[in-house]
This record gives C-alpha cells, sequence and structure tokens, in this order.
C-alpha cells in the first residue's frame, strides 16, 4: 500500500508534463506490482469480522482491489500513449477507489 501511495504520489506531481511521461510509466509499472500483492494480503480488519462473514470479506476485498489494478494498467498505459489528461483523470478515479476501499476494509 505504501508502496502504491508512493508512485502515485510521484505521477500526480509530473501528469501534466509529458516530458516525465517515461518515468510515469515505471512508476505506474511499480503501483500496479504493488496492488497485486496486496490483493492477496488480508486487511486487518479481518480479524475482528465474525466468522461467518470472512469469505464475503475476502472476496469484496480482493474485487476491489481488481477494480484498482485495472485503473492502474489503465494509468500505464495512458502516460504510455501521451494521453496526460486521462492519466489525470484516472488519478481522480484511483483516489475515490481508494477512499471507498479504506472506509470499507481499513476503517
Ligand atoms: C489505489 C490507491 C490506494 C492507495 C494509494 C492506498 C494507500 C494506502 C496506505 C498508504 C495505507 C497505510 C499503510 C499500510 O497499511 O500499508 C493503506 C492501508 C490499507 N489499504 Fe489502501 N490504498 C489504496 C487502495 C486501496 C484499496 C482499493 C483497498 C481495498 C481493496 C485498500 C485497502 C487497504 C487496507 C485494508 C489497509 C490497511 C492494511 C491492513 O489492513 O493490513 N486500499 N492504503
Amino acid at each position: 500500500m505504501e508502496e502504491i501511495n508512493k508512485a502515485l504520489k510521484a505521477i500526480k506531481k509530473g501528469v501534466k508534463d509529458p516530458a516525465k511521461n517515461a518515468d510515469g510509466v515505471k512508476l505506474a509499472e511499480t503501483a500496479e506490482k504493488a496492488a497485486i500483492a496486496c490483493k492477496d494480503m488480508k486487511p486487518a480488519m479481518l480479524d475482528k469480522t465474525p466468522e461467518a462473514k470472512k469469505a464475503e470479506v475476502v472476496a469484496g476485498y480482493k474485487k476491489a482491489m481488481d477494480g484498482a489494478i485495472a485503473e492502474l494498467g489503465k494509468l500505464k498505459q495512458q502516460l504510455k500513449d501521451g494521453k496526460n489528461e486521462d492519466a489525470a483523470e484516472t488519478l481522480k478515479k484511483l483516489k475515490e477507489l481508494e477512499d471507498d476501499g479504506h472506509e470499507k476494509y481499513n476503517p
């Protein structure tokens, strides 16, 4: 998570500057890989989740992480293609997914 955060902050700084796109692509790839690793981790709140609800919570968590992974892949491609305005929109979408994910799984 920390790695995703660092990469996205760095991308945000340079998203208006096409000269930074090559760096942005690498950072997006790093974030994407970190998110794939996070998908296989269990959220800490699971310890306090009733046994009968655990499977549902894990499935929801993985699905939410899949959404973030898909957006990170999109971000990488947009930076590769020099579509900086689209990339800026994707960053906003990622912020929403982060807020939703944290509301549900890191309250
Ligand atoms: C995509 C942008 C996201 C960013 C930048 C981000 C960033 C962070 C950061 C900085 C932390 C605190 C450090 C840590 O515990 O490692 C954290 C924790 C956490 N995030 Fe995210 N996050 C994102 C998306 C998500 C999504 C989509 C979910 C849910 C599927 C999620 C679930 C969690 C959980 C559960 C924790 C607490 C860690 C734990 O329970 O072990 N995050 N996140």
